[in-house]
Protein backbone atom coordinates (compact mmCIF):
# COMPACT_ATOMS: atom_id res chain seq x y z
CA UNK A 1 0.00 0.00 0.00
CA UNK A 2 1.33 3.28 -0.71
CA UNK A 3 2.53 5.49 2.17
CA UNK A 4 1.83 8.63 0.50
CA UNK A 5 -1.26 10.44 2.21
CA UNK A 6 -3.03 13.37 0.63
CA UNK A 7 -2.04 15.42 2.85
CA UNK A 8 1.97 15.69 1.19
CA UNK A 9 0.24 17.85 -1.01
CA UNK A 10 1.87 21.33 -1.09
CA UNK A 11 -1.98 22.32 -1.68
CA UNK A 12 -3.11 20.58 1.50
CA UNK A 13 -0.09 22.18 3.72
CA UNK A 14 -2.37 24.35 5.32
CA UNK A 15 -4.77 22.48 6.62
CA UNK A 16 -1.94 20.52 7.72
CA UNK A 17 -0.27 22.70 9.67
CA UNK A 18 -3.18 24.03 11.28
CA UNK A 19 -3.87 20.54 12.81
CA UNK A 20 -0.61 19.82 13.62
CA UNK A 21 -0.39 23.08 15.34
CA UNK A 22 -2.47 21.44 18.53
CA UNK A 23 -3.13 17.89 19.93
CA UNK A 24 -6.72 17.84 20.14
CA UNK A 25 -9.14 14.83 20.84
CA UNK A 26 -10.96 13.17 18.39
CA UNK A 27 -13.86 10.66 18.60
CA UNK A 28 -14.17 8.35 15.37
CA UNK A 29 -17.22 6.13 15.72
CA UNK A 30 -17.17 3.10 13.64
CA UNK A 31 -13.28 3.57 13.84
CA UNK A 32 -12.61 -0.72 12.75
CA UNK A 33 -14.22 0.50 9.99
CA UNK A 34 -13.41 0.88 6.06
CA UNK A 35 -13.49 5.15 6.22
CA UNK A 36 -13.24 5.21 10.05
CA UNK A 37 -9.96 3.61 10.24
CA UNK A 38 -8.90 5.61 7.55
CA UNK A 39 -9.46 8.37 9.25
CA UNK A 40 -7.74 7.11 12.41
CA UNK A 41 -4.67 6.55 10.50
CA UNK A 42 -4.30 10.28 9.19
CA UNK A 43 -5.18 11.65 11.63
CA UNK A 44 -2.32 9.60 13.98
CA UNK A 45 -0.06 10.26 11.14
CA UNK A 46 -1.08 14.43 12.01
CA UNK A 47 -0.04 14.09 15.89
CA UNK A 48 -4.00 13.96 17.18
CA UNK A 49 -5.06 12.17 20.03
CA UNK A 50 -7.99 9.63 18.71
CA UNK A 51 -11.00 7.53 20.63
CA UNK A 52 -12.22 4.78 18.51
CA UNK A 53 -15.48 3.40 19.19
CA UNK A 54 -16.74 0.29 17.63
CA UNK A 55 -19.12 -2.66 17.91
CA UNK A 56 -17.29 -4.58 15.48
CA UNK A 57 -20.67 -5.33 13.27
CA UNK A 58 -19.15 -4.51 9.73
CA UNK A 59 -15.59 -3.71 11.05
CA UNK A 60 -12.70 -5.46 11.55
CA UNK A 61 -9.78 -5.38 14.58
CA UNK A 62 -7.39 -6.28 11.27
CA UNK A 63 -7.86 -3.16 10.40
CA UNK A 64 -6.93 -1.30 13.49
CA UNK A 65 -3.70 -3.57 13.81
CA UNK A 66 -3.37 -2.71 9.56
CA UNK A 67 -3.36 1.16 10.55
CA UNK A 68 -0.97 0.38 13.99
CA UNK A 69 1.68 -1.12 12.16
CA UNK A 70 1.78 2.00 9.77
CA UNK A 71 1.57 4.29 11.99
CA UNK A 72 4.22 3.22 14.49
CA UNK A 73 4.49 4.66 17.79
CA UNK A 74 1.50 7.27 17.43
CA UNK A 75 -0.36 4.47 18.00
CA UNK A 76 -0.15 5.36 21.55
CA UNK A 77 -2.33 8.17 21.23
CA UNK A 78 -5.19 5.74 20.39
CA UNK A 79 -7.23 3.84 22.49
CA UNK A 80 -10.56 1.43 21.61
CA UNK A 81 -13.71 2.06 22.78
CA UNK A 82 -15.66 -1.64 21.89
CA UNK A 83 -19.39 -0.54 22.40
CA UNK A 84 -22.35 0.71 20.34
CA UNK A 85 -23.85 3.44 19.51
CA UNK A 86 -27.54 2.02 20.63
CA UNK A 87 -26.29 1.72 23.96
CA UNK A 88 -26.77 6.10 25.54
CA UNK A 89 -24.56 5.18 28.22
CA UNK A 90 -21.77 4.27 26.17
CA UNK A 91 -21.84 6.68 24.09
CA UNK A 92 -21.76 9.19 26.76
CA UNK A 93 -18.76 7.73 28.07
CA UNK A 94 -16.77 7.76 24.47
CA UNK A 95 -17.21 11.74 24.73
CA UNK A 96 -15.06 11.56 27.85
CA UNK A 97 -12.47 15.19 27.18
CA UNK A 98 -13.63 15.03 23.40
CA UNK A 99 -13.54 17.97 21.21
CA UNK A 100 -13.72 17.17 17.62
CA UNK A 101 -16.48 14.07 16.79
CA UNK A 102 -16.37 11.97 13.29
CA UNK A 103 -19.39 10.13 13.61
CA UNK A 104 -19.27 7.33 10.65
CA UNK A 105 -20.67 4.49 13.01
CA UNK A 106 -23.71 3.17 11.14
CA UNK A 107 -24.93 -0.20 9.39
CA UNK A 108 -24.42 0.77 5.11
CA UNK A 109 -25.55 -0.76 2.45
CA UNK A 110 -29.29 -0.57 0.73
CA UNK A 111 -30.28 -4.43 0.42
CA UNK A 112 -28.91 -4.98 3.67
CA UNK A 113 -31.70 -1.87 5.15
CA UNK A 114 -33.97 -3.61 2.82
CA UNK A 115 -33.55 -7.27 4.13
CA UNK A 116 -33.62 -5.61 7.31
CA UNK A 117 -35.37 -2.21 8.08
CA UNK A 118 -35.62 -2.08 12.07
CA UNK A 119 -32.07 -3.04 12.52
CA UNK A 120 -30.61 -0.29 10.13
CA UNK A 121 -32.90 2.51 11.83
CA UNK A 122 -31.91 1.60 14.96
CA UNK A 123 -28.51 1.84 14.52
CA UNK A 124 -28.33 4.49 11.88
CA UNK A 125 -30.93 6.74 13.75
CA UNK A 126 -31.50 6.05 17.21
CA UNK A 127 -27.71 5.30 17.02
CA UNK A 128 -27.24 8.91 15.14
CA UNK A 129 -29.58 10.57 18.10
CA UNK A 130 -27.97 8.98 20.85
CA UNK A 131 -24.09 10.12 19.38
CA UNK A 132 -25.61 14.03 18.73
CA UNK A 133 -27.15 14.60 21.81
CA UNK A 134 -24.05 12.84 23.97
CA UNK A 135 -21.92 15.10 22.07
CA UNK A 136 -24.09 18.51 22.38
CA UNK A 137 -23.89 17.55 26.07
CA UNK A 138 -20.48 17.13 26.53
CA UNK A 139 -20.44 20.52 24.72
CA UNK A 140 -17.89 18.98 21.71
CA UNK A 141 -16.76 22.06 20.05
CA UNK A 142 -16.93 20.46 15.65
CA UNK A 143 -19.58 17.59 15.02
CA UNK A 144 -18.97 16.16 11.58
CA UNK A 145 -21.10 12.87 10.40
CA UNK A 146 -21.45 10.40 7.69
CA UNK A 147 -24.38 11.14 5.65
CA UNK A 148 -25.23 9.71 2.16
CA UNK A 149 -25.54 10.43 -1.30
CA UNK A 150 -28.77 8.22 -1.48
CA UNK A 151 -30.48 11.10 0.25
CA UNK A 152 -31.04 12.43 -3.00
CA UNK A 153 -33.18 9.46 -3.84
CA UNK A 154 -35.49 10.19 -7.05
CA UNK A 155 -34.58 13.50 -8.00
CA UNK A 156 -33.35 13.41 -11.73
CA UNK A 157 -31.26 16.16 -12.32
CA UNK A 158 -27.79 15.53 -12.79
CA UNK A 159 -25.68 16.71 -11.19
CA UNK A 160 -26.70 16.79 -7.41
CA UNK A 161 -26.64 19.83 -5.79
CA UNK A 162 -27.12 19.64 -1.79
CA UNK A 163 -30.55 21.81 -1.60
CA UNK A 164 -32.51 19.56 -4.45
CA UNK A 165 -33.03 15.86 -2.62
CA UNK A 166 -36.12 13.80 -4.02
CA UNK A 167 -38.11 11.14 -2.14
CA UNK A 168 -35.39 8.38 -0.35
CA UNK A 169 -35.67 4.96 -2.36
CA UNK A 170 -34.69 2.39 0.57
CA UNK A 171 -35.07 2.10 4.18
CA UNK A 172 -31.05 3.34 4.12
CA UNK A 173 -31.81 6.43 2.11
CA UNK A 174 -34.33 6.96 4.85
CA UNK A 175 -32.54 6.86 7.60
CA UNK A 176 -29.44 9.02 6.44
CA UNK A 177 -32.24 11.56 5.93
CA UNK A 178 -33.30 11.22 9.28
CA UNK A 179 -29.73 12.24 10.47
CA UNK A 180 -29.74 15.58 8.07
CA UNK A 181 -33.11 16.25 9.75
CA UNK A 182 -32.25 15.16 13.23
CA UNK A 183 -28.75 17.32 12.90
CA UNK A 184 -30.92 20.50 11.76
CA UNK A 185 -33.25 20.01 14.56
CA UNK A 186 -30.45 20.39 16.88
CA UNK A 187 -29.45 23.50 15.32
CA UNK A 188 -32.42 25.07 15.74
CA UNK A 189 -33.42 23.62 19.64
CA UNK A 190 -30.25 23.38 20.83
CA UNK A 191 -27.96 25.91 18.57
CA UNK A 192 -25.68 22.68 18.38
CA UNK A 193 -24.17 23.22 14.71
CA UNK A 194 -22.58 20.02 12.52
CA UNK A 195 -21.49 18.89 9.50
CA UNK A 196 -22.94 16.54 6.92
CA UNK A 197 -20.62 14.37 4.27
CA UNK A 198 -23.08 13.16 1.78
CA UNK A 199 -20.77 10.34 0.44
CA UNK A 200 -20.81 9.20 -3.07
CA UNK A 201 -19.46 5.58 -3.26
CA UNK A 202 -16.49 5.93 -1.52
CA UNK A 203 -13.56 3.11 -2.43
CA UNK A 204 -10.38 2.51 -1.12
CA UNK A 205 -8.06 0.61 1.18
CA UNK A 206 -9.77 -1.27 3.93
CA UNK A 207 -13.09 -1.54 2.29
CA UNK A 208 -14.35 -5.18 3.17
CA UNK A 209 -14.91 -7.18 -0.13
CA UNK A 210 -16.66 -9.78 1.58
CA UNK A 211 -19.99 -10.73 2.41
CA UNK A 212 -23.79 -9.84 0.64
CA UNK A 213 -23.55 -6.44 1.36
CA UNK A 214 -20.23 -5.59 0.16
CA UNK A 215 -19.38 -2.69 -2.03
CA UNK A 216 -18.80 -2.96 -5.78
CA UNK A 217 -15.45 -2.16 -5.85
CA UNK A 218 -13.94 -4.20 -3.62
CA UNK A 219 -16.31 -7.22 -4.33
CA UNK A 220 -15.31 -7.25 -8.08
CA UNK A 221 -11.22 -6.58 -7.35
CA UNK A 222 -11.42 -9.11 -4.85
CA UNK A 223 -13.65 -11.92 -7.47
CA UNK A 224 -11.16 -11.15 -10.50
CA UNK A 225 -8.48 -12.03 -8.28
CA UNK A 226 -10.15 -15.04 -7.64
CA UNK A 227 -11.16 -15.67 -10.94
CA UNK A 228 -14.93 -15.68 -9.88
CA UNK A 229 -17.66 -14.74 -11.64
CA UNK A 230 -18.93 -11.22 -11.93
CA UNK A 231 -22.44 -10.14 -11.97
CA UNK A 232 -23.51 -6.50 -12.80
CA UNK A 233 -26.70 -5.26 -11.83
CA UNK A 234 -28.90 -4.43 -14.86
CA UNK A 235 -27.01 -3.18 -17.88
CA UNK A 236 -23.90 -1.90 -16.61
CA UNK A 237 -24.76 1.81 -18.07
CA UNK A 238 -25.99 2.89 -13.97
CA UNK A 239 -23.12 5.02 -13.32
CA UNK A 240 -22.03 6.43 -9.85
CA UNK A 241 -19.67 9.36 -8.92
CA UNK A 242 -16.47 6.80 -7.46
CA UNK A 243 -14.59 8.81 -4.64
CA UNK A 244 -11.56 8.05 -3.33
CA UNK A 245 -11.63 7.67 0.63
CA UNK A 246 -8.22 10.09 0.66
CA UNK A 247 -10.85 12.44 -0.39
CA UNK A 248 -13.52 11.34 2.10
CA UNK A 249 -10.79 11.72 4.97
CA UNK A 250 -10.10 15.71 3.47
CA UNK A 251 -13.41 16.05 3.46
CA UNK A 252 -13.86 15.53 7.15
CA UNK A 253 -10.64 17.50 8.38
CA UNK A 254 -11.84 20.85 6.66
CA UNK A 255 -15.36 20.21 7.53
CA UNK A 256 -14.01 19.47 11.01
CA UNK A 257 -11.48 22.54 11.35
CA UNK A 258 -14.22 25.09 9.46
CA UNK A 259 -14.99 27.96 11.01
CA UNK A 260 -18.89 27.80 10.47
CA UNK A 261 -20.30 29.87 13.37
CA UNK A 262 -22.50 27.18 14.53
CA UNK A 263 -24.60 26.80 11.50
CA UNK A 264 -25.61 23.14 10.52
CA UNK A 265 -24.18 22.31 6.77
CA UNK A 266 -24.46 19.11 4.35
CA UNK A 267 -21.76 18.90 1.67
CA UNK A 268 -21.31 16.38 -1.27
CA UNK A 269 -18.20 14.69 -0.71
CA UNK A 270 -17.48 13.03 -4.41
CA UNK A 271 -15.45 13.99 -7.35
CA UNK A 272 -17.55 15.26 -9.76
CA UNK A 273 -17.14 12.81 -12.23
CA UNK A 274 -19.48 9.76 -13.47
CA UNK A 275 -18.20 6.48 -14.45
CA UNK A 276 -20.72 3.51 -15.65
CA UNK A 277 -20.44 0.15 -13.81
CA UNK A 278 -19.43 -1.40 -17.57
CA UNK A 279 -16.28 1.24 -17.86
CA UNK A 280 -15.72 0.63 -14.03
CA UNK A 281 -15.62 -3.20 -15.00
CA UNK A 282 -12.99 -2.41 -17.35
CA UNK A 283 -10.87 -0.30 -15.27
CA UNK A 284 -10.66 -2.21 -12.46
CA UNK A 285 -9.78 -5.33 -15.00
CA UNK A 286 -7.30 -3.04 -16.27
CA UNK A 287 -5.41 -2.19 -13.15
CA UNK A 288 -5.15 -5.91 -12.07
CA UNK A 289 -3.09 -6.46 -15.35
CA UNK A 290 -0.33 -4.45 -13.99
CA UNK A 291 -0.34 -7.42 -11.08
CA UNK A 292 -0.42 -10.39 -13.32
CA UNK A 293 -4.33 -10.93 -12.71
CA UNK A 294 -5.46 -12.01 -16.31
CA UNK A 295 -9.24 -11.65 -15.78
CA UNK A 296 -10.56 -12.79 -19.17
CA UNK A 297 -14.35 -13.65 -18.38
CA UNK A 298 -17.23 -11.73 -19.45
CA UNK A 299 -19.08 -10.12 -16.51
CA UNK A 300 -22.93 -11.80 -16.34
CA UNK A 301 -25.91 -9.07 -16.57
CA UNK A 302 -28.79 -9.66 -13.86
CA UNK A 303 -31.56 -7.80 -12.55
CA UNK A 304 -31.54 -4.10 -11.52
CA UNK A 305 -31.62 -3.87 -7.80
CA UNK A 306 -34.48 -2.95 -6.14
CA UNK A 307 -33.74 0.54 -4.36
CA UNK A 308 -30.90 1.71 -6.29
CA UNK A 309 -30.60 5.25 -7.97
CA UNK A 310 -29.81 5.12 -11.67
CA UNK A 311 -27.12 7.31 -11.94
CA UNK A 312 -25.55 9.68 -9.72
CA UNK A 313 -23.17 12.31 -10.18
CA UNK A 314 -22.11 15.23 -7.76
CA UNK A 315 -21.89 19.02 -7.71
CA UNK A 316 -18.93 19.67 -4.99
CA UNK A 317 -18.88 23.71 -5.39
CA UNK A 318 -20.60 23.91 -2.29
CA UNK A 319 -17.96 21.84 -0.64
CA UNK A 320 -15.35 23.73 -2.47
CA UNK A 321 -16.37 27.15 -1.94
CA UNK A 322 -17.39 26.72 2.07
CA UNK A 323 -14.49 24.43 3.58
CA UNK A 324 -11.86 24.19 0.63
CA UNK A 325 -12.77 20.64 0.09
CA UNK A 326 -10.57 20.02 -3.42
CA UNK A 327 -10.34 16.41 -4.06
CA UNK A 328 -7.01 14.74 -4.70
CA UNK A 329 -7.67 11.70 -6.11
CA UNK A 330 -10.00 10.70 -9.87
CA UNK A 331 -11.44 7.19 -9.85
CA UNK A 332 -8.53 6.07 -11.39
CA UNK A 333 -5.69 7.51 -9.76
CA UNK A 334 -7.81 5.87 -6.65
CA UNK A 335 -7.60 2.60 -7.99
CA UNK A 336 -4.18 2.68 -8.59
CA UNK A 337 -3.42 3.31 -5.01
CA UNK A 338 -5.80 0.67 -3.72
CA UNK A 339 -4.91 -2.17 -5.74
CA UNK A 340 -1.86 -3.20 -3.70
CA UNK A 341 -4.07 -3.12 -0.80
CA UNK A 342 -6.67 -6.09 -2.66
CA UNK A 343 -3.57 -7.66 -4.56
CA UNK A 344 -0.85 -7.97 -1.73
CA UNK A 345 -2.45 -7.02 1.59
CA UNK A 346 -5.74 -7.88 1.94
CA UNK A 347 -5.19 -11.71 1.13
CA UNK A 348 -2.18 -12.49 3.67
CA UNK A 349 -3.96 -10.02 6.83
CA UNK A 350 -7.71 -11.09 6.25
CA UNK A 351 -7.50 -14.47 4.44
CA UNK A 352 -4.07 -15.89 6.17
CA UNK A 353 -2.61 -16.74 2.37
N1 LIG B 1 -18.56 3.72 1.84
C1 LIG B 1 -19.42 4.48 1.18
O1 LIG B 1 -19.40 4.55 -0.04
C2 LIG B 1 -20.44 5.30 1.92
C3 LIG B 1 -21.34 6.07 1.16
C4 LIG B 1 -22.27 6.83 1.84
C5 LIG B 1 -22.30 6.86 3.22
N2 LIG B 1 -21.42 6.07 3.92
C6 LIG B 1 -21.47 6.12 5.38
O2 LIG B 1 -20.15 6.26 5.87
C7 LIG B 1 -20.03 5.63 7.13
C8 LIG B 1 -18.86 4.68 7.13
O3 LIG B 1 -19.09 3.68 6.14
P1 LIG B 1 -18.00 2.59 5.74
O4 LIG B 1 -18.08 2.42 4.27
O5 LIG B 1 -16.71 2.90 6.36
O6 LIG B 1 -18.67 1.30 6.38
P2 LIG B 1 -18.06 0.18 7.35
O7 LIG B 1 -19.12 -0.85 7.49
O8 LIG B 1 -16.72 -0.25 6.87
O9 LIG B 1 -17.87 0.98 8.71
C9 LIG B 1 -18.92 1.20 9.63
C10 LIG B 1 -18.37 0.92 11.01
O10 LIG B 1 -19.40 1.17 11.98
C11 LIG B 1 -19.38 0.13 12.92
N3 LIG B 1 -20.71 -0.02 13.52
C12 LIG B 1 -21.83 -0.49 12.91
N4 LIG B 1 -22.85 -0.52 13.79
C13 LIG B 1 -22.36 -0.06 14.96
C14 LIG B 1 -22.93 0.12 16.24
N5 LIG B 1 -24.22 -0.20 16.49
N6 LIG B 1 -22.15 0.62 17.23
C15 LIG B 1 -20.84 0.92 17.00
N7 LIG B 1 -20.26 0.75 15.81
C16 LIG B 1 -21.00 0.26 14.80
C17 LIG B 1 -19.00 -1.12 12.14
O11 LIG B 1 -18.50 -2.18 12.94
C18 LIG B 1 -17.94 -0.55 11.21
O12 LIG B 1 -16.66 -0.63 11.77
C19 LIG B 1 -21.38 4.99 7.40
O13 LIG B 1 -22.14 5.89 8.18
C20 LIG B 1 -21.99 4.86 6.03
O14 LIG B 1 -23.40 4.83 6.06
C21 LIG B 1 -20.49 5.29 3.30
Amino acid sequence: MDNTFWFDDQQQAYLKNRITSTTRHWLVTGAAGFIGSNLVESLLRLGQSVTGFDNFATGHRFNLDHVAARVGEQWQNFRLIEGDIRDRDACAEAMDGVQIVLHQAALGSVPRSIDDPRTSHDVNVTGFLNIIDAARLAGVESFVYAASSSTYGDEPNLPKVEDRIGNPLSPYAATKLFDEIYADIYRRVYDFGSVGLRYFNVFGPRQDPQGAYAAVIPKWTDRMIEGKEIMINGDGVTSRDFCYVDNAVQANLRAAMAELEGRNEVFNVAVGQQTSLNDLFAMIRGELEGYQVHYDRDPVHGDFRKGDVRHSLAAIDKARDMIGYAPTHTIAEGLTKAMPWYVNEYPAIAKGK
